[in-house]
């Protein structure tokens, strides 16, 4: 039987590990890159696994090397390179064929490549791969949207390549077009904000309490053993450890504090806003990295007012319930986005899956979300994550240790973005009767907008209209 077979274009670091994957899994691999001399490199490097791959000086040879229907992968920037790739290819492709687009890209891109490939009687898929380099190399998680034609190509493919937990394969379609980029998107936002809760409670572990950054490393692998196990509480500890050669400093203090972006974690907030939603949590996770950047303005700030904080000694037990609580609800606010995505783009996304194909290979996989698919399988109150039966006495015990960690950080001077919107987030949600009403009554007074009464049926104006 002639094994499944594969074209890649685009042989950086994820192109390049991804090949070798593919090789290994006894896919047939076809290969070529812009610059063609990384074609001759990467065989060099590829070993024995190099005879399963077969390298190529131009997309043109790469393409006329593969079986119909043709399945062709890019590995490239998601942007203006994937246009003019797609600008390169259609016509040496016949109907069909599928071209997977496994960069990060912007899922509303992602749809209107689909549109046009589709005017030519082919397949465009996007696919949203997970787990950096290692994760491409030995098995990623990875989330795929397209058409069912080019799924039945890419299933027995990508089962074999993507990560696999307890022998479930860490892959799945999730829609048409644009759902698996958007899937993968979101799982950016909530890594954007998981990562940036850690950051804050190492702050307050290393700064408050004054501990050696080794004590707060090992306290971070204490958490990673029990019910905070994840990879960003694993890469934590280990980050940590790692102390500079010639002078003996913590590592991560020689690193300048101003944190980059892609795009993903913005992403993941503008869509929350345009889909009437709202993802605080990352949202905040968004604005810590660009003020981070404004480190300048940062340092004129600290000269003129100065930067003293007071010492604050949390208890470590304390600290694991909070951040618990606020893992659970910067999942909840992920989820939420999806489902309000899945609503407007008639995706019907399955969020049991989407936690499912998260627990190994990608870099939120952690082990809460056993439990994640667990509540959204038996079908949570009103759809909320919060408010499943399983979460309950998380909540329960979470809360009042979120609000002490929030509430005393404030008063010692010590910024928790995240954490602070989660417990916003929380007490905005828990109240039957928020402040709306006011909110109503203004926008009555100055627009005439009008408002629903809780006394009576119909659209009103208050006595300001008389
Ligand atoms: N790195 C990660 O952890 C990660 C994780 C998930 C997804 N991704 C996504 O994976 C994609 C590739 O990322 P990477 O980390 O592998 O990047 P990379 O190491 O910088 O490699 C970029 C690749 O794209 C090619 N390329 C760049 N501009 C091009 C253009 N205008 N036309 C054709 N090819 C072009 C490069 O070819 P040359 O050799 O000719 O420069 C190279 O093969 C991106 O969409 C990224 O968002 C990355």
């Amino acid at each position: 039987m002639t094994p499944p077979t594969i074209g890649l274009y685009g042989l950086g670091t994820m192109g390049a590990a991804l090949a070798l994957n593919l090789a290994e899994k006894g896919v047939r691999v076809h290969v070529a890159n812009r610059t063609p001399s990384a074609v001759l490199r990467f065989m060099e490097k590829a070993g024995p696994l190099a005879e399963k791959i077969e390298g190529h000086q131009s997309v043109e040879g790469l393409i006329a090397a593969l079986p119909t229907p043709r399945l062709v992968v890019a590995m490239i920037p998601s942007t203006a390179p994937m246009d003019a790739f797609l600008d390169e290819v259609i016509a040496q492709l016949a109907p069909g064929d599928t071209v997977i687009d496994a960069g990060n890209a912007d899922f509303h891109d992602t749809r209107r490549r689909a549109v046009r490939l589709a005017e030519h009687d082919l397949h465009f898929v996007g696919l949203g791969v997970s787990g950096g380099e290692e994760g491409a190399r030995n098995g990623p998680s990875m989330m795929m949207g397209g058409s069912a034609e080019s799924w039945a190509g890419l299933e027995p493919i990508l089962t074999r390549i993507a990560a696999q937990h307890e022998g479930d394969p860490c892959v799945a379609r999730f829609g048409p077009d644009g759902a698996g980029h958007f899937v993968k998107t979101v799982h950016n936002g909530i890594e954007y904000a998981d990562m940036q809760m850690i950051a804050e409670v190492y702050d307050l572990l290393r700064f408050g309490a004054g501990r050696d950054v080794r004590a707060v490393g090992k306290i971070f692998e204490g958490w990673n053993a029990g019910r905070l196990e994840s990879y960003l509480m694993e890469i934590t500890a280990t980050v940590l450890s790692y102390a500079d050669a010639p002078t003996n400093l913590p590592f991560v203090d020689l690193i300048e504090d101003r944190a980059g972006q892609k795009g993903t974690g913005r992403w993941t907030v503008i869509e929350a806003v345009r889909l009437g939603q709202s993802a605080t949590m990352i949202e905040a996770a968004v604005a810590a990295r660009a003020w981070s950047a404004e480190k300048g303005l940062r340092a004129r700030a600290e000269e003129t007012f100065g930067a003293d904080r007071a010492a604050l000694d949390l208890d470590v037990g304390l600290l694991e319930r909070a951040m618990l609580a606020a893992r659970v609800l910067e999942y909840a606010q992920g989820f939420r986005i999806l489902a309000a995505a899945s609503d407007q783009y008639d995706w019907r996304l399955d969020p049991v899956r989407i936690a499912e194909i998260w627990r190994a290979g990608c870099i939120i996989r952690a082990r809460l979300l056993d439990d994640i698919a667990g509540a959204f399988s038996e079908g949570p109150p009103e759809g909320q994550l919060f408010l499943a039966p399983r979460f309950s006495s998380v909540m329960m015990e979470g809360i009042p240790a979120l609000r002490e960690v929030v509430t005393r950080a404030a008063e010692a001077g010590y910024a928790t973005p995240v954490l602070s919107a989660a417990l916003t987030f929380w007490d905005v949600m828990r109240q039957g009767r928020g402040t709306a009403a006011l909110i109503q009554a203004q926008r009555d007074f100055f627009g005439r907008h009008g408002f629903e009464r809780t006394d009576q049926e119909g659209d009103f104006h208050g006595p300001w209209w008389r």
